[in-house]
């Protein structure tokens, strides 16, 4: 218990702990009293300077039990959106302060009588501006959240070599895997000089079962803390005339290479009560791809699947992010067979990648694309989605696959 306590309270300045415990009280004990309890005739809640009575004051507590219980969890998880909303709430207290009493009193020494019960408040505001810092999101530190080493699958070019350099900048030891053994040798030797940290590199195909297995066998002997399910593929075109071994190998490593690898891995994070998971989604997931189907399958299992063990994994202090990019600049137009397009730049999607780990569950990169990923595909129902998207696919698809 007192190290719980101690836990709980070290990490932010004492008055802040100090408010914490003050919403705590309120969200537990005083707002249920005052909502349940109270006679209404005796109920009065100030909002803005406006000053409810009655029914509507016990309406106008709903939004403050709201706030206070929102305020408790933002201060004990860190939350980022707190930088802006704590000022502002404590801003608006000040205000709603000033504008009663100088209304109660009225004229111009209203106006100065009103000041003084204010002036706290504009105090408190000030300090949770100056020190908003606090709430925002942690720097990387991805050796002493996760453990020495991290596996990045897919690490021979793209999003997933970008992966694995950040990783490496941040002091974690990094096995690098994928079919391309020089491309890997390459990039181990840069972040062996660059980083200062030690690489592995295990060349394995993960479309096919053996190729998992090695890759399970090439890191045996050490301790992985962050996994990296990165490695992926496309196969654009109509789904008669696409070959049917290229889809198999494309739902292979998309899909099952995952499952396998972390259902491997997680043991050991599960032993030692700390791990990171991040699986290389993307915005496919969201819609149904005509063209472009069984990708747009493999990656809305990938969401699923990460989304789950996020809820499944975090009471064990096991961070699961699924990362969601669309179009990237990497050879992964070249590979499935896509008309080239513009797109992100592959250390921008791997930066929000692995600045969403421990945050959230999933991460769009882009607001367009989260625009595409949750309105689009939401107000349009899937299957006008799917009719819109057939013909953005169609451009991007070679006339022969069409
Ligand atoms: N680029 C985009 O527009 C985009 C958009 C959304 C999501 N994504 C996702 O991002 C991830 C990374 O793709 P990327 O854009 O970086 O493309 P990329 O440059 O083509 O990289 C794909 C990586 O996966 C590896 N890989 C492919 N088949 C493999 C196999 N059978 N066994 C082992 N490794 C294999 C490749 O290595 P080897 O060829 O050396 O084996 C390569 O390192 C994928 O999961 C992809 O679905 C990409």
């Amino acid at each position: 218990m007192r190290e719980w306590l101690y836990d709980v309270f070290r990490e932010r300045p004492w008055w802040m702990s100090a408010i914490m415990v003050f919403c705590a009280f309120m969200a537990f004990v005083y707002m249920p009293w005052d909502l349940f309890m109270k006679p209404v005739a005796q109920d009065e809640e100030v909002w803005f300077g406006i000053v409810f009575r009655g029914s509507w004051a016990k309406l106008m507590a709903l939004p403050h039990w709201f706030v206070y219980a929102a305020a408790v969890y933002g201060f004990r998880r860190r939350r980022p959106w707190m930088a802006f909303w704590a000022p502002a709430y404590v801003a608006q207290v000040a205000f709603s302060m000033f504008v009663w009493r100088a209304a109660q009193t009225g004229g111009l020494a209203g106006l100065f009588v009103g000041l003084f019960p204010a002036l706290p408040f504009i105090a408190l505001a000030v300090a949770f501006w100056n020190a908003r810092d606090y709430f925002a999101p942690r720097p990387l530190a991805l050796v002493t959240r996760f453990g020495p080493w991290a596996l990045v699958t897919g690490a021979s070019s793209g999003i997933g070599a970008s992966l694995a350099r950040q990783i490496a900048r941040d002091g974690m030891n990094v096995v690098l895997s994928a079919r391309r053994e020089e491309r890997l040798a390459t990039l181990a030797a840069d972040l062996e000089r660059e980083c200062g940290v030690e690489t592995r590199v295990v060349v394995a195909d993960l479309s096919e079962r053996s190729g998992q297995a090695a890759l399970l066998e090439g890191v045996r002997d050490l301790e992985i803390g962050l996994l990296v399910n990165n490695a992926g593929l496309g196969c654009i075109g109509r789904f008669d005339l696409v070959d049917g071994e290229q889809l198999r190998r494309l739902v292979t490593v998309n899909c099952e290479a995952p499952v396998v690898l972390t259902h491997a891995l997680v043991q050991g994070m599960r032993e030692r009560g700390r791990g990171g998971i991040l699986f290389t989604g993307s915005v496919a997931g969201h819609i149904p791809l005509p063209l472009h189907a069984v990708y747009s399958a493999t990656k809305a299992f990938d969401l699923f699947l990460g989304e789950a063990l996020w809820g499944e994994l975090r009471a064990s202090n096991i961070d699961v992010v699924v990362l969601e990019p669309g179009s990237t600049e990497t050879e992964f137009q070249e590979v499935a067979g896509e008309i080239a397009h513009s797109g992100h730049d592959a250390d921008e999607v791997a930066r929000v990648g692995l600045a969403a780990l421990g945050q959230q569950p999933s991460v769009v990169v882009g607001w367009m694309n989260w625009i595409r990923a949750n309105v689009a595909s939401r107000l349009l129902t899937r299957p006008i989605a799917a009719h819109v998207a057939h013909s953005v696919m169609a451009k991007q698809t070679p006339e022969d696959l069409l």
